[in-house]
């Protein structure tokens, strides 16, 4: 079967060595792609919001499934446009994947479903806004409505900081019309954890827990990234969390999507802060994560190609999915100053040096006549890896790392750390 996977992300690279396992697999294509996947599929010229295009290339090649990576294609609804095509492709028409695309959406379901969420308010007058967080106690998050490339959210440690935050959404409007609706939201606290799920609209199959580590530098320092580095499983989130996380949101939201007339068929994402009330939904998104996906698919034994078609077919009930108890490590190499103004087109030396049980996975990454493969982006490689437990993971990641090498190169070098001490 002829497969497509859409996006060019280092989540796509590990979608695509994930479904080129499968024993059923025939071509594989993945558009825009970036040199990893150009090693393992063809690449196709295509970018990932195109949808139009997209669907002609699933067409003329006769492909059997699509798959889909990033939410913009998403929300725009490529899995809308597909299916009037009669074209068979995993992910949530745009309707579902407003679970991701507007935060009000998502509290709406949780409100109706009872799922456990941060206390919250939402604004459509910026002084109706300015008027509430006055009267709130610091600290206070502020979120963006819709999508805005994950900048949406700000944590505010004061109410000048949450007051700015209002006024960059609401007056300025860095995020366009993702910030004319606004959340303001209480600021919870514990540990962060994501929880992703495979469902086709009735089932839902939870895979294993995920954390990611957002900020630029070690020890939760400096800006916000994409993600700089990911690891599964944390060792404090046991098989009766997941249970509860399971039965109390991802069950939940799954019927009220339903009930709702947008039934979700796909990956569903929670992100998850781990409350002395229990767990509680910080984020829903609508597809895998990155970096959690380079940590989560290296475990699954599963063909992932089946799990796709049974998601497509709607009998995901039909299918065991089965893990490796082995933890897995993911560390972001990052260009000279990400997540701010960076250059692009540097060589990147090296790849050919890593262990054989050590994966790379590209994102920002091109082959470039006569450099061979250059740097393309922000974030450049996940660098991950499998151990028996989770020190050898990092053990194999860390001592892989320093064999690669392109000017600006940055890594964190303490992703998964607290799990080990
Ligand atoms: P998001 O872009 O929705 O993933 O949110 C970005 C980050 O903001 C999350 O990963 C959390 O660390 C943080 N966050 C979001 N909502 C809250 C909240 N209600 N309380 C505390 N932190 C939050
Ligand atoms: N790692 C978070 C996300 O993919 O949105």
């Amino acid at each position: 079967m002829n497969v497509l996977i859409v996006g060019g992300g280092a989540r796509e690279h590990a979608l695509a060595w994930k479904l080129k396992q499968s024993p059923r697999i025939g071509e594989l294509f993945v558009a825009p792609g970036n040199a990893g996947t150009a090693t393992i599929a063809r690449n196709l010229d295509i970018a990932a919001n195109d949808i139009e295009r997209l669907a002609a290339a699933a067409r003329a090649r006769k492909m059997g499934l699509t798959i889909v990576g990033p939410e913009g294609a998403l929300a725009d609804g490529i899995v809308d446009l597909f299916h009037e095509q009669g074209l068979a492709i995993v992910g949530p028409t745009s309707g579902a994947a407003r679970i991701e695309s507007s935060k009000v959406f998502a509290r709406d379901l949780m409100r109706r479903k009872g799922i456990p969420a941060a206390a919250g308010v939402v604004f459509d007058s910026y002084l109706a806004a300015k008027g509430y967080v006055e009267s709130c106690p610091a600290p206070i998050v502020i979120k963006a409505d819709g999508l805005a490339a994950g900048k949406g959210v700000v944590v505010a440690q004061s109410r000048g900081q949450a007051l700015q935050a209002l006024k960059d959404a609401m007056e300025t409007k860095v995020f366009g019309a993702s910030g004319e609706k606004v959340i303001v939201e209480e600021c919870l606290s514990g540990r962060e954890v994501s929880l992703l799920a495979f469902t086709d609209g009735a089932t839902v199959t939870p895979m294993v827990p995920a954390c990611d580590h957002k900020r630029v530098f070690a020890g939760d320092q400096g800006p916000n990234t994409g993600g700089m580095g990911s690891f599964s499983p944390p060792r404090f989130f046991d098989a009766s969390l997941t249970r509860t996380v399971v039965r109390t949101i991802l069950e939940p939201a799954i019927a009220g999507m339903a009930e709702a007339g947008t039934p979700f068929a796909g990956v569903l994402y929670a992100g998850l802060m781990l409350t002395e009330e229990g767990p509680k939904v910080l984020e829903f998104n609508a597809r895998f994560g990155d970096p959690e996906a380079q940590a989560i698919l290296p475990r699954l034994k599963t063909d992932l190609l089946e799990i796709c078609l049974a998601i497509a077919r709607k009998r995901l009930a039909s299918v065991e999915i089965e893990w490796s108890p082995d933890p897995c490590v993911g560390v972001v190499l990052a260009s000279g100053g990400y997540p701010g103004n960076y250059e692009k087109g540097f060589p990147i030396f090296g790849l050919e040096k890593t262990d054989p049980d050590v994966l790379v996975f590209h994102a920002g990454t091109r082959v470039a006549p006569d450099k061979g493969v250059v740097t393309d982006g922000g974030r450049v490689l996940t660098v991950a890896a499998m151990g028996h437990n989770m020190a050898e993971a990092r053990r194999k990641v860390y001592d892989n790392i320093p064999r690669i090498n392109f000017s600006g190169c940055h890594y964190r070098k303490d992703i998964a750390l607290a799990e080990v001490d």
